[in-house]
């Protein structure tokens, strides 16, 4: 159910930007327009893209020296409420007011953070995602999902506020690991399955895709993604079928935090992926050659399983705190072909764990 207006619905389309390196000039002359003279414009990095992205942004960008810095500690740990007032003590001391712009420089964590802190300090302001992991540039900066980790689950705290814009420079992935490269790929990889068989064959029939994607890839996956939460904001409906694979990887992710064992999103929704593959094929969703043909890519360019022997159960009633679900029925997306997806199934528990249990 919506309970807004069409104006609100309106301000919940994302507006999304493709810069190349050169084109920052005319993003310059907008932000420009939004705040005379900079001292409203607040930039949020963690400690590795202040570091490496900031200099790349002034150079592309020089007025963006001004913006006054935010540092947080990297790292999924860190995506917490204790950030947040670490973030909203900084904006208070340095005088950000209503019409202040929170700009989050980072990957999903400083998108996820920087976006939930900006919604609800002094019941909101604007923020604008500069996504520098490729995750970020595909996924996470786009929808207006915001949110934090609470009480070692994913993002139980957060809101739906998009960015006012989010611009995509492929140029800041040149100094991301190569490691993570395969994180964004996980998330293009769903989005293509759920939505897009074409783009799927793009994908598969790539010899190389770990490495940096080409520009265009950036580009479709982010507009695909934009597309759906534009018609489903809130994600009443169809807007459920991204999250294809999350549901048990969402719940591998909130065991690895519990332990204290690193675990990064895409290698937690690729397994997610792998699983949920299975799922649609035990349960008659899909037909066993397109799992085959969906475990087979996966388990090449994600190989491994993160499914910790004994610890199904746990896993379950992780799953049991999925956002998605209805009262306790653990209900999934799942793929019936590549392309086409259908949400809100509910499986038994006795179901999930025996295929967690491989049986
Ligand atoms: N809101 C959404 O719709 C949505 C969707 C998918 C994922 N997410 C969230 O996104 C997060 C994962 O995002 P992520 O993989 O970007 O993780 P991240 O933000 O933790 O970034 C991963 C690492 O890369 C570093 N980094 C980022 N950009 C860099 C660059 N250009 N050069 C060098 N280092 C760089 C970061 O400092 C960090 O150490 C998770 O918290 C997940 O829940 C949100």
């Amino acid at each position: 159910m919506n309970y807004f207006c069409k104006d609100h619905d309106r301000a919940m389309k994302e507006r999304i930007q493709f810069i190349g390196r050169g084109s920052w000039s005319r993003t310059g002359a907008w932000l420009g327009g939004l705040d005379k003279g900079s001292q409203n414009i607040f930039l949020l990095a963690d400690e590795n893209t202040a570091r490496l992205c900031r200099p790349l942004f002034i150079n592309m960008l020089p007025m963006a020296e001004a913006f006054r810095l935010i540092t947080i500690s990297a790292g999924e740990q860190h995506k917490t409420l204790e950030t947040c007032r670490q973030v909203w003590s900084e904006l208070e001391a340095q005088g950000a007011g209503r019409d202040s712009i929170l700009i989050n420089l980072g990957g999903g964590m400083v998108c996820d953070l920087g976006g939930f802190a900006a919604s609800v300090y002094k019941r909101g302001i604007r923020h604008i995602h500069i996504p520098t992991s490729l995750l970020a540039q595909v996924d996470a900066a786009i929808g207006g999902k915001t949110g934090v980790n609470h009480l070692g689950l994913k993002n139980q705290i957060g809101s739906f506020r998009p960015a006012i814009r989010t611009l995509i420079e492929p140029a800041f992935l040149n100094t991301l690991p190569a490691s993570h490269l395969r994180e964004g790929l996980a998330e293009m990889v769903k989005t293509a399955l759920v939505c897009n068989k074409s783009f799927w064959e793009e994908i598969r029939g790539s010899l190389n895709p770990c490495e940096k994607p080409p520009d265009s890839w950036i580009r479709t996956a982010a507009l695909l993604k934009k597309n759906i939460c534009d018609e489903d904001p809130y994600e009443n409906g169809r807007r459920k079928i991204l999250n294809f694979g999350h549901t048990v990887g969402h719940a591998i992710e909130s065991y690895y935090l519990s332990v204290n064992k690193a675990v990064t999103h895409g290698e937690a929704v690729a397994c997610g992926m792998k699983y949920e593959s299975l799922l649609a094929v035990r349960l008659g969703i899909m037909n066993e050659a397109d799992g085959q043909q969906i475990t087979d890519f996966l388990d090449r360019h994600f190989p491994g399983d993160l499914i910790p022997a004994g610890q199904e159960e746990a896993l379950c009633s992780l799953m049991r705190h999925d956002k998605k679900n209805l009262g306790t029925q653990i209900r999934f997306a799942l793929c019936e072909k590549p392309g086409r997806t259908v949400f809100d199934v509910p499986v038994p528990e006795t179901e999930i764990l025996s295929l967690l249990r491989k049986l």
